[in-house]
């Protein structure tokens, strides 16, 4: 993949803010070893829109939370920022966690008991953004994705797809460079899917990096790069020159 991958494509700044050499992750399981990745290599650029798309079980997932700092690769390098992940200490990882990163899960992953606001106030809590500057911030985040009615409302009061704005909201709370979002529109029915995947594509025009993973095919085709997996391998990674803009 080596130099292919490092060539600079779309709109992009050029600068290189996630680079992964050769990582493996593999699960020993009793007897057996799974191997989930299996050298996986590729940098993304500041700017860049990047689908990861293979079937279930190719290690989609396994890649994402590589790059998210949310597990450790068994062998291989993840640099993020210019950073090797692995020479940080556990409070300088914390940080780029919550700052230069913002995730976005299927399962949406708000905590229950707090409202929406609050869900959108707790990433800045965590970096000690004074409350009434965080309460401000939360708010404003939330009215942008359409939600400045619901801010009272707890995670079991809104519909799949207002609690995944709440989500992106929250990820979006710390102004985070990149964002990562594991099959963001799984739980939600084709046209919720639609305006979440627009949001996204709305982030891109930002200027902010997206890795998406799906396996759905046309959402796909919104990135302007795919990358495939089969079997923990790259089998493809590609420049996408026309991508998809979704209507409703
Ligand atoms: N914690 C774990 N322990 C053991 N095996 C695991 C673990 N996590 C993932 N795997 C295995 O690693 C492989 C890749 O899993 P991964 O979750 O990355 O796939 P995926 O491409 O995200 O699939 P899906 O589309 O279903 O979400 C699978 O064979 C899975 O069973
Ligand atoms: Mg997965």
């Amino acid at each position: 993949m080596g130099s292919k991958s490092q060539e600079k494509k779309g709109g992009h700044s050029g600068r290189v803010v996630i680079e992964l050499k050769d990582v493996w992750k593999s699960y020993v399981m009793g007897e057996a070893t799974v191997h989930a990745l299996k050298g996986i290599s590729f940098a993304v650029h500041q700017g860049e829109f990047v689908s990861i798309v293979g079937k279930s079980g190719s290690g989609k997932t396994t890649a994402v939370n590589q790059i998210g700092c949310l597990d450790t690769p068994s062998q291989g390098e993840i640099i993020l920022d210019g950073h090797k992940v692995s020479t940080l200490t556990e409070s300088e990882l914390a940080q780029i966690r919550g700052k230069k990163i913002g995730y976005i899960f299927q399962k949406f992953n708000l905590v229950k008991t707090l409202s929406s606001l609050e869900n959108v106030e707790l990433p800045m809590v965590f970096q000690g953004v004074p409350v009434d500057e965080r309460k401000e911030r939360a708010q404003k985040l939330l009215e942008e994705f359409d939600m400045g009615e619901k801010l009272i409302n707890k995670p079991s009061e809104l519909s799949g797809g207002q609690q995944q704005r709440v989500a992106i909201a929250r990820a979006l709370a710390n102004e985070p460079d990149i964002i990562l979002a594991d099959e963001p529109t799984g739980n939600l029915d084709s046209k919720t899917g639609i305006v979440v995947m627009n949001y996204l594509s709305m982030l891109h025009s930002q200027g902010k990096t997206i890795i998406l993973v799906t396996h759905d095919d046309k959402l796909s085709q919104c990135a302007e790069r795919l990358i495939t997996l089969v079997d923990g391998k790259i089998i493809k990674d590609e420049h996408n020159p026309h991508p998809l803009t979704l209507s409703k």
